[in-house]
């Protein structure tokens, strides 16, 4: 059967860094996110008796996307070869991680071929075994992944946030967050950053219960350069800023002095997340000018079928 799913990629307010079970992919901290509308990868999965090997569109991870297949078609029972045509609403040379709506449009698409009936948390675990942050991309809107999967505690309609993604560098990164993941006990801050994470999430729930958007943005903030403390002072370390990504959240902060309600956060990467409510979107877009390229997110519904 031919099936075809989109899922979107997601932005964690509350960062996952470092792993508890490293092979499972099980996190050390809970993370919270909402998923992005406008950075979705559409993917389109065959199997069939006739195909002779398994076929995955070019550019892709092939290796990584036949394991994945593999676990999928072991829960199914078969050794049908599998023809995986996947393409990415954002262009992959602006950077922006695509694993997350990749796999779990992949473990989407390829359970509904497959005729798998697999519940909401057994499909978010699933995408987790592909890439850790994938099963974020799986429930609806605002969602928090604790332990083996990951489950919505708010729809896309409930906040009418914005994530303006600002493309400051292109370049795909030098360590992937694999290796840093890996890493993260060489940092001698991680355990204290694991010792906030339960206050953070307490922070972050309330304010997100309540709409306060100072309150969420504060914590935002503060978790991203928490993560990025923790990176910095791994072993190697992982600076992935730039100029650019530091003009930027120096002028974020410049932008609240004058009154404008924006905070940043960062993920594995250079470029920058500007979290707005959807009421200052356009001025944020003014007052950043067109100096770079961007792209608008809304928050959006989880991986499905279309
Ligand atoms: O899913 P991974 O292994 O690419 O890890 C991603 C981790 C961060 O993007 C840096 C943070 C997060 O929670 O998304």
């Amino acid at each position: 059967m031919k099936v075809t799913a989109i899922a979107p990629a997601n932005i964690a307010f509350i960062k996952y860094w470092g792993r508890k079970d490293a092979k499972l992919r099980i996190p050390s901290n809970p993370s919270i996110s909402m998923n992005l509308s406008a950075c979705i990868t559409k993917t389109t999965v065959e199997f069939s008796n006739d195909f002779k090997q398994d076929t995955v569109t070019k550019g892709f991870d092939e290796k990584r996307i036949i394991a994945h297949i593999d676990r999928i078609r072991d829960l199914a029972k078969t050794k049908m070869r599998a023809k995986i045509t996947t393409n990415n609403s954002f262009p992959t040379s602006v950077g922006v991680a695509s694993s997350a709506s990749g796999f779990a449009a992949l473990t989407v698409a390829a359970a509904a071929a497959l005729g798998l009936k697999l519940s909401p948390k057994k499909l978010s675990s699933l995408a987790r075994l592909g890439s850790g942050s994938a099963c974020r991309s799986i429930p609806d809107g605002f969602v928090k992944w604790e332990g083996e999967y990951a489950y919505s505690l708010y729809p896309h309609d409930y906040w009418d946030l914005r994530d303006i993604l600002v493309i400051v560098e292109s370049k795909q990164k030098e360590i992937s967050s694999s290796k840093g993941h890996e890493a993260v006990e060489t940092s001698p801050f991680f355990a204290k950053r694991l010792a906030m994470i339960p206050k953070r999430i307490k922070w972050i729930e309330k304010a997100l219960g309540e709409k306060n958007f100072p309150a969420f943005g504060k914590v935002i903030e503060e978790d991203c350069l928490d993560m990025h403390h923790v990176m910095q002072t791994q072993d190697p370390p992982l600076i992935y800023w730039n100029d650019k990504t530091r003009e930027i959240m120096d002028t974020v902060r410049r932008w609240r002095k004058e009154g404008i309600p924006v905070y940043f956060t960062i993920d594995a990467g250079a470029n920058v997340h500007l979290i707005c409510e959807g009421k200052d979107e356009r001025k944020v877009i003014e007052t950043l000018g067109s100096r770079y390229q961007i792209i608008i997110n809304k928050p959006a519904r989880g991986a499905h079928l279309i």
